[in-house]
């Protein structure tokens, strides 16, 4: 089961100075918050995407066997995405599998990818396509590592967390309602909303543990955001790619959703991100959305909430999903 704990810093610091403890972290992390890795056995890797493949979880584990580390180590990773994902497929790998702890440190990473399990690399650009489910033994949030994130790494948290709200009824007003104080970093809205999204995230994972039907939900305005986000180069963020596939997505199948949740849905999604969608033709993002590993016949499937935590699966051919995609386009 997975069930974050939010913890201070000062547990956070106490669980990483414990007995046979092996820390993974990335060099921003470690350049931001040097005090935290003094006298305690860790490796840093690079910052960013690019370090999330094989190589790296073969330094991990070859650092770890230098280290002394053995059967009982728990491997604590501290730091975004990457490095949980990195970090956590290491440790799945290691002796065959040791415990690890997952501490997040940006907020897509608390809300998102510390829960769940699944952790993996990429290869030869094929994202996470080596990879494991294994579920840390504890995921600690403690907000505080959030003071040093850029607006970048902020909206990309924001835009998976419209995302939860969007697919769950408990959420939903509170995320609508107090949005603009989320996106500009409001205390105590942050934490509020951080923890329900964390909570809903939790319960969908618990509840399709290998993503075999609930589960599946989570990939609303990942049709699009991931093919766009792919044939942009990256120039956003990955959150403000699932807001325009979001607005594309929900758009291209208008007709299903009712008129007041759709409006409210665009309007949060611009929130996120008011770049324009960018130039690329409908017939390329179908090419990479078929191919997406998430496809399991021709058709390219779109999850689509309709309101009041319901959710829509919707396999359209390639041929439909190119003609809705361009229509939309056109009025985006
Ligand atoms: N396992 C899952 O279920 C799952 C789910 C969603 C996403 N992901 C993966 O997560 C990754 C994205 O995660 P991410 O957005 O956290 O990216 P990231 O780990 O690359 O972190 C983003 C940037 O923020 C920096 N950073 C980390 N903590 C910081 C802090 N406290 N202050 C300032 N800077 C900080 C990092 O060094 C990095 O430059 C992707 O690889 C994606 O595939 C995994
Ligand atoms: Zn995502």
């Amino acid at each position: 089961m997975c069930s974050a704990e939010i913890v201070s810093d000062k547990e956070t610091v106490a669980v990483l100075g414990g007995d046979n403890v092996y820390v993974v972290t990335d060099t921003n992390v470690k350049r931001l918050y040097p005090f935290v890795f003094g006298g305690v056995r860790h490796f840093a890797i690079k910052a960013g995407e690019a370090s999330k493949n094989l190589d790296t979880v073969g330094e991990i584990i070859m650092d770890m066997v230098d280290k002394g580390c053995n059967r009982k180590t728990t491997v604590i990773a501290v730091g975004g995405g990457v490095v949980g994902d990195a970090a956590g497929f290491a440790a799945s790998c290691f002796m065959r599998g040791v415990d690890w702890i997952n501490v997040p440190t940006t907020l897509l990473s608390m809300v998102d990818s510390s829960i769940g399990g699944k952790t993996g690399v990429d290869v030869k650009g094929y994202k996470n396509i080596a990879g494991s489910f294994h579920l840390p033994k504890r995921v600690l949030v403690c907000m505080d590592w959030l003071d040093t994130l850029d607006d970048r790494e902020w909206l990309c948290g924001c835009g998976e967390m419209i995302k939860h709200a969007l697919l769950s009824a408990d959420i939903y007003e509170d995320t609508r309602d107090n949005l603009q104080d989320l996106i500009d970093g409001d205390p105590e809205v942050t934490e509020r909303l951080i923890e329900k999204s964390i909570r809903y995230k939790e319960s969908v994972v618990n509840a399709d543990f290998k993503e075999s039907g609930l589960r599946k939900r989570l990939n609303v305005g990942h049709t699009v955001g991931h093919a766009v986000e792919k044939l942009d180069g990256f120039a956003l963020s990955h959150g403000e790619y699932v807001a325009l596939g979001i607005i594309a997505e929900m758009t291209m199948l208008k007709e299903r959703v009712p008129e007041k949740f759709y409006n409210e849905a665009i309007k949060m999604a611009k929130s996120v991100c008011n770049h324009s969608f960018p130039r690329i033709s409908a017939k390329e993002i179908a090419a990479v959305a078929r191919a997406d590993k998430k496809n399991t016949d021709e058709r390219i499937v779109i999850m689509l909430p309709t309101g009041g935590g319901e959710v829509e699966e919707i396999p359209l051919s390639p041929e439909e999903f190119t003609e809705r995609l361009e229509k939309c386009l056109s009025n985006l």
